[in-house]
This record gives structure tokens, C-alpha cells and sequence, in this order.
């Protein structure tokens, strides 16, 4: 590893920084008014309380949850709410492979550097693509996945939508990265812009084999760093978003860092803009929709506003103050970045729509309620730093089934505050709201418009005083309940003196995963009730369901950070996780896998464990449930330029089973890709029941 690679590694372990410093309470302040219905217990676990189902117990719930509350409208069966997982559950494990349960198989597909558009240049295993290849290639680190059937075919053609999150240089480059004079050649940014962003792919089962392959066909799309976007909702038209690209404020280029995902009830693809910040570079001293993101104040991840040729598309990193106004330089374009972008994967030549009315922060997945005819739609999404927040969107208009996007640019914008005592509220961040403005002037915060509250998400939050949280990763609502899942997936800064009921642990390394039910099981409800559904952690540091008094976890099922997450047709709840480097390494947990989970009877089993360094993100299945797509991000994540500590999938040991006779090492030297995984059952079963 050259310096200049070692300097992008200690950066990039920032990714998630704390840059939360409002003295808004980490609500243990209210820990002793705040018990009527709950009781802290001084166990290292935290609270056992009367939970959200009943305080009967645990096989009570298993009675008691399907039944109370009636099926979403639309929402059709079958559901098996109380999914029989009928696998043998995975041991903990360590292998350069996938590793699945007997019965089932693996196939990739649409690996980094696939040829999907233009020429179809091919994979250059040496690394030596160029960026005008990489444009034309699925992008690096998968992360978000959605499908988007055919009706024709639903079950065995559609498309995928698959995000980017970033590159990992030592892998992505022949050689790594370089940097000549303090400037990165030009080409190896412009490649790396490709390799970020969203790609959408054709992909059809053939009928014969079973095997998925991608079809070169004329909905295959790069969406990356550069694409052009509209900005839409309240913040068009923002003087916070003029630049000397859009004088008026009304559009935006690229999509920076696109981690969870999300999609929509009329059939688009949600892409959640997570760590843009540190993209980017202000040396003239940093406003507020600056700071409070942390973007840096010494160069960008990546330095590609020094990139050698000085094009505009390059030099638009740099933030500082360069001209006598905003509409000479690019010191808003990060106000540009940190929304949920909006794409729709069946019209190519579509513009991509910022949809800020959702809010800006660091997204990590974007998740709708089962849509109700004739009410509001709702949508969660999680701040994915330390401390920060979860937030939930509720459109003004009402669903009907001939509702599109544009939906999405007026409503309201909502933060979370869990109560100690298993209640919570919805605190609207809305300019025109007394309760927000009565905050905002008690916090001495003076926001201009509603363009200004969005802009400054976080800082709106602070101010209402939402609950600071172990950082919020995907969220997943149950289909037919509605019941809402958040991963909680660790907190460094977390400890003895700020935990609260629903951050009960200090430190907090290896996460949990909380709950709720919105009161009347009404989406667009501003107060809820919630529990705490699994603590994360070792066998003697977790419990599943601890508020009903809830099992350990055991080796069938211990894990650590949590963070992908989604309720498929039959009521599974799939649990993927993020643990770091040195976390897999070395801990308890082995590698990164993928869980599944009952919701109602709290019985988690491990069902997949992938390869060397990479983490477990993004999953969807085909319609009937028999086809599974899940992402492996970035095998090999500790490689050295040409020294890899993976090689999958391309050492061709793609899968095995747990009984096979040894592990899979990383000795055949081949560039690990990041790829999409599709799991099927050799029976032809549904994946999982
Ligand atoms: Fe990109 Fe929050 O992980
Ligand atoms: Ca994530
Ligand atoms: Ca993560
Ligand atoms: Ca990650």
C-alpha cells in the first residue's frame, strides 16, 4: 500500500462519523421521570419492560401477534406470518466462498465490470479497464438491490436495480490509485465516478439450465457520480443549491455513495445517498449544511477535485468560496447530495429526481407502509452515523393506485423520539409548524424556509429534540402488519452514561434491532409503541426479544451489526450484517452472513455466510419467493495493490455447503468482484420456508 492508499484507507474507516454535537439529550436525562410503564434493569442487557405484544411471555406472542391486527389493504396472501425456516441453520464459519444450507445453490451474477451498455467492453481481470469502459459496466461495491419483474414473466425476467456504495482503489485500479504532484490522473477518477452510482440490469432465467444471466438489452442503464438529476420538492428552485452547473437551483449531477435502497408502490427504484459528505472539500470555512455532515476541510475521499485535466465535473468537489457568488463556484454542491434519488428503471432516457422533501441526510435505505387506498403513504428512512436519527415521511396527497413520483414532494418531513416508556412520537420538522418554530426559536435556530429546515435535516432534529440512536441502518415493514423493523447495527461512542431504553447498551459493538407499531396501525400516526426485537452480540451478550424475556442468541444464530434488512412475501425477516474487518477476523461471529428471522416467535437461524472481508447487503426475491438476489460488497476489503485477501468469486469456487470437507482459502490470486448472488433452492422450493 502506497501512503497516498493508506491515507484513503484511514479516511474511508470514518466513514460513519460522529459529527453530531447538539446537546440535545441522549434521553438517559429522563430515564428516572419517564418509567410509568417500563423498568430499567441494571443487567448488562439493559431494559426488560412489558413489551409491545403483551408481557405474557414468549410463546404468547407467537398466539397473540398474527392475530391482532387485519391484513394491510391490497396486500393479498399467501403469507406465512409465522414462517417455518426449515434449513438447517449454518455454523459459525470462515471460508473464501459462499456458504449455503443443504438444498440450496448459488449462482453470480453481474459482478463488478459486467458489460451492460454502448460497447460492451469486457472485464479486464488485470484491472485495466478504462473509465470510459467503467461506464459502461456494472459499477464496483453492490449494495441496495431491488427486482422489477416483467409481466410477462415476472418470476424469470425483470430487471435489477443494484447500487454502488464506493471503490476500494487497491482492487479497482491495475496498480491502485495514484496520485502525481498532488493530482489524480484524470482517467482514474473519471473511472471511479463510474464506478459509483446505480446500475439497472436486465436479467432472464433460462428455462433449461435455471441459470440467470444479464440481457444485453435496451433498458441496461449507468446511473453514476455525474449523471444529471433534477432536484425536486421544496428545495428546487433553493439559493442553497445554486451553482455555477444550475444557476437556478433546479439541478444536481450524480449520486454519491448509494448504500440502502429503497423502491416505490408505481414500480421506481428509491437510491439512498449515504457518506457523500467526505466527497467533498471546503478549505473557505464550512456553513452549517456542511459541517454538521462533516464534509472535509482537507481534501475529498478520494481527491477527485484534483483531478490533473481541472474539468468541470471534477473541480465542482471543491466547495470552497471561489467567486464573488454562488452561481460562480460549486460551494453548494453538496447541498446537492445526501436525498433520495428517484429512478425509473423502465424508461432509460429518464432524468433522475432528487426528491428532498424526504430529507438530507446520510440515507441508508428508504422503506414505504403498505399503501392504504384514499390515505397518506409513508416512508422510513435512517440516518447511518453515530447518534443520529430515524425519520419517516408522510406525503400529503392520498394513495390511489394512479399515483407517481411527484407524490413525494409534499408532505411532511417527521423525526423520531423514543420514550423510555415504550411510547413514541413523530416530531414534525416542518417550517410552518408551531411546535417546530416554538423549538427552533427556544434552540436559537433561525431557518429560512422549509428549503433550509430540509437542507439542514440533522439540524432541524437536534433542535425538536429527537432521540439519538446506535446508528440507523435499512428499516423493513412487515407487508401485511405493518409493523416496522430498524437495524441499529453499532455504536462506538455509546456508553454507561448516555444509554437509554432503545439504545440500551454502552459501549454498543454489536448492535440491535428495534421495533414499532404506529398507534392505530396507521402509518401516518404521530405516535407509536416499541420494543426491542434482538440484541446483538455474543451468546453472553444478546437475547432475542428481551422485553418477553427472550432466549440468548446461540451459535446457530449469534451475530453482529446488523444493517440490511427486509420482510419477503412469507413474513422472513432477513437479517444481513456488516461486522468490520477485524470484527470478522477475529470475533466470535465469523464472516459476514444473512439471517432469517420469524417475527413472531423470535427463532433466528444462519442461513448464509459469504466470502473473505466482504459484508451482506441488499436482498430481494422474485415474486414467488423462489429466486433470491442478495449482494456480497467488497470481498477482500483489507487487499493491498495486487494482494488480495479474497479472490471470489472469480477463484471459482462460487459456493459450498457446510458439510463439504474444508473451508475455501484465498490462494488463487484472482481481483475479488463485488457481485449479486441469486439463491435457489435445488428443489425448486421457496427459498427459506
Ligand atoms: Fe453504507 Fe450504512 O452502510
Ligand atoms: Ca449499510
Ligand atoms: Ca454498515
Ligand atoms: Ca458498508
Amino acid at each position: 500500500m502506497n501512503d497516498f492508499n493508506k491515507d484513503l484507507v484511514e479516511i474511508d474507516s470514518g466513514d460513519e462519523p460522529m459529527s453530531n454535537l447538539s446537546d440535545n439529550p441522549h434521553f438517559s436525562t429522563i430515564l428516572e421521570k419517564n418509567l410509568s410503564r417500563r423498568q430499567m434493569l441494571t443487567g448488562s442487557l439493559g431494559v426488560a419492560v412489558a413489551g409491545m405484544f403483551g408481557a405474557s411471555g414468549l410463546s404468547s406472542i407467537a398466539n397473540a401477534a398474527p392475530g391482532l391486527l387485519p391484513p394491510a389493504a391490497g396486500v393479498k396472501p399467501p403469507f406465512a406470518l409465522n414462517p417455518a425456516l426449515s434449513f438447517t441453520a449454518l455454523p459459525v464459519l470462515r471460508s473464501d466462498t459462499a456458504t449455503v444450507p443443504d438444498g440450496y445453490k448459488v449462482q453470480t451474477l453481474a459482478p463488478w465490470g459486467t458489460p451492460i451498455t454502448g460497447t460492451y467492453p469486457v472485464y479486464k481481470a488485470n484491472g485495466s479497464n478504462t473509465g470510459a469502459e467503467q461506464e459502461q459496466q456494472v459499477g464496483s461495491h453492490h449494495d441496495g438491490i431491488h427486482y422489477f419483474p416483467m409481466p410477462s414473466d415476472p418470476n424469470g425476467h425483470g430487471l435489477l436495480c443494484i447500487n454502488h456504495e464506493y471503490v476500494d482503489q487497491n482492487i479497482f485500479h491495475q496498480n491502485g490509485a495514484t496520485l502525481v504532484n498532488g493530482q489524480r490522473p484524470t482517467d482514474e477518477v473519471r473511472k471511479e465516478i463510474a464506478g459509483h452510482g446505480v446500475s439497472v440490469v436486465e436479467v432472464k432465467k433460462d428455462a433449461v439450465s435455471g441459470e440467470w444471466n444479464v440481457v444485453n438489452g435496451r433498458y441496461n442503464r449507468r446511473v453514476t457520480a455525474e449523471t444529471h438529476s433534477d432536484i425536486r420538492g421544496p428545495v428546487r428552485g433553493s439559493d442553497l443549491v445554486k451553482t455555477l452547473y444550475s444557476p437556478n437551483g433546479t439541478t444536481a449531477r450524480g449520486t454519491i455513495n448509494n448504500c440502502g435502497n429503497g423502491y416505490t408502490p408505481w414500480g421506481t427504484y428509491l437510491t439512498c445517498e449515504e457518506n457523500w459528505a467526505g466527497y467533498f472539500v471546503n478549505k473557505t470555512g464550512r456553513p452549517r449544511e456542511h459541517s454538521r455532515y462533516g464534509v472535509s476541510t482537507s481534501n475529498g475521499r478520494y481527491r477527485w477535485e484534483t483531478a490533473q485535466s481541472q474539468e468541470d465535473q471534477y473541480v465542482r468537489f471543491d466547495a470552497s468560496v471561489k467567486g464573488t457568488t454562488a452561481i460562480e463556484d460549486y460551494r453548494n454542491e453538496p447541498n446537492g447530495h445526501g436525498w433520495i434519488l428517484e429512478i425509473d428503471p423502465f424508461d432509460p432516457n429518464s432524468t433522475p429526481k432528487k426528491r428532498t422533501a424526504l430529507g438530507r441526510f446520510a440515507h441508508e435505505g428508504c422503506v414505504f407502509a403498505a399503501p392504504q387506498l384514499g390515505q397518506p403513504l409513508t416512508f422510513y428512512s435512517g440516518d447511518d452515523s453515530q447518534n443520529e436519527y430515524i425519520y419517516k415521511f408522510v406525503t400529503k396527497a392520498r394513495y390511489t393506485k394512479t399515483v407517481k413520483g411527484d407524490i413525494l414532494d409534499e408532505g411532511t418531513l417527521y423525526v423520531a423520539r423514543f420514550n423510555d416508556d415504550g411510547t413514541g412520537t413523530w416530531l414534525a420538522l416542518d417550517y410552518n409548524n408551531l411546535a417546530f418554530q416554538a423549538a427552533a426559536a427556544e434552540a436559537g435556530v433561525i431557518f429560512k424556509d422549509q428549503a433550509d429546515v430540509l437542507v439542514n435535516t440533522r439540524l432541524a432534529a437536534d433542535v425538536v429534540g429527537a432521540t439519538k440512536m446506535d446508528r440507523p441502518e435499512w428499516g423493513a415493514v412487515h407487508p401485511q402488519t405493518r409493523e416496522v423493523y430498524f437495524t441499529l447495527t453499532n455504536n462506538g461512542s455509546r456508553n454507561a452514561g448516555n444509554i437509554d431504553a432503545a439504545n440500551p447498551r454502552g459501549p454498543n459493538p454489536t448492535g440491535h434491532i428495534i421495533r414499532w407499531r404506529e398507534q392505530g396501525n396507521r402509518s401516518w400516526a404521530e405516535k407509536f409503541e416499541w420494543d426491542i426485537f434482538v440484541l446483538a452480540g455474543a451468546e453472553n451478550n444478546s437475547q432475542v426479544l428481551p422485553e418477553q424475556g427472550g432466549p440468548a442468541l446461540t451459535q446457530d444464530n449469534i451475530f453482529a451489526s446488523p444493517d440490511g434488512l427486509w420482510i419477503d412475501q412469507n413474513g422472513i425477516l432477513w437479517i444481513q450484517t456488516d461486522m468490520s474487518g477485524s470484527q470478522q477476523a477475529s470475533g466470535p461471529f465469523g464472516a459476514n452472513a444473512m439471517l432469517a428471522a420469524n417475527p413472531v416467535t423470535g427463532e433466528i437461524k444462519r442461513f448464509l455466510v459469504g466470502p473473505n472481508d466482504q459484508e451482506t447487503t441488499g436482498v430481494v426475491s422474485t415474486p414467488d419467493g423462489k429466486n433470491l438476489f442478495v449482494n456480497f460488497q467488497h470481498p477482500g476489503d483489507r487487499s493491498g495493490v495486487n494482494s488480495f485477501t479474497s479472490n471470489w468469486p472469480d477463484s471459482g469456487a462460487v459456493y459450498r455447503h457446510p458439510g463439504d470437507a474444508s473451508v475455501v482459502s484465498s490462494t488463487s490470486g484472482a481481483r475479488p468482484r463485488s457481485s449479486t448472488i441469486v439463491i435457489t433452492r435445488e428443489d425448486g422450493g421457496i427459498v427459506g420456508l
